[in-house]
């Protein structure tokens, strides 16, 4: 048993592919982008730090609603991609496992982190960096898999922070934490952020002509993701 994903940039083999899916696939497009882009609010002239920004679908979508956005991601071919799709942004390779020093103290409105946590080690340490570089009225916005969606997929002891490693789609092989609700959320309190809105999002209806199986699922049962919005403690330093 693994019992740490580390840095090597799983996505990198399958960039390409994950764009394909991502566009307008029922997860990403009719179900996690909706939920996160809500929650995020109005961006028009906000400063955005994309962390973990894949292939620049969000980022994209930030930029036409008004956002100055700034990107990074742990693969090459990830930040190849949105550099490309978003010619205004300015998108970094970096490993979140380490400090963002390339961005100073409050130097950004919002963050977004959507499906990526659970890929990073050091996730308290990462959290704090996030809150330092937030805006004192800022807010971050994370999504993840929902934890009651893996213990039901995979079994076993759901109260157990470990690392899982599965084939996904069309064979991608990945490596990520599952975790328990609490752990996900002392995490955020622990790096200093009071939790403002849990969403478990539900498609949107258009998903339903994607995929109708899927959508049913994800409309009735939480074996998908969950999109938190949290803010920095007014009462931490
Ligand atoms: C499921 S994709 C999500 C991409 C994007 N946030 C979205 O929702 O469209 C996960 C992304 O996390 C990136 N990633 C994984 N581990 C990372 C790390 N340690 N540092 C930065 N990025 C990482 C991967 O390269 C991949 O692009």
């Amino acid at each position: 048993m693994v019992d740490r994903v580390g840095s090597e940039p799983q996505y990198e083999v399958f960039a390409d592919e994950f764009l394909e899916h991502a566009r307008d696939g029922l997860y990403n497009a009719h179900y996690d982008r909706p939920a996160c882009l809500e929650l995020l609010g109005d961006v028009d002239g906000r400063t955005v730090l994309d962390a973990a920004c894949g292939p620049g679908l969000y980022a994209e979508e930030l930029v036409a609603r008004g956002a100055h956005v700034i990107g990074c991601d742990l693969s090459p071919r990830m930040v190849e991609l949105a550099s490309q799709r978003i010619p205004s942004g300015e998108f970094h390779v970096h490993d979140l496992n380490h400090p963002i020093d390339w961005l100073p103290d409050s130097s950004v409105d919002l963050v977004l982190f959507a499906l990526a946590v659970e890929y990073v080690d050091h996730r308290t340490e990462l959290l704090r960096e996030l809150r330092r570089i937030l805006r004192p009225n800022g807010a971050l916005v994370v999504s993840r898999p929902h934890p009651t969606g893996d213990w039901l997929r995979l079994g076993g002891n759901y109260f157990e922070t470990r690392v899982i490693e599965e084939v996904w789609s069309r064979g991608w092989q990945v490596r990520y934490w599952v975790a328990p609700l609490e752990r996900a959320f002392e995490e955020l309190r622990a790096a200093g952020f009071l939790i403002e809105q849990l969403v478990e999002p539900r498609p949107t209806l258009a998903g339903a002509e994607v995929d109708t199986e899927r959508y049913q699922r994800l409309l009735t049962q939480p074996t998908g993701f969950l999109a938190i919005r949290a803010i920095p403690d007014p009462r931490r330093t």
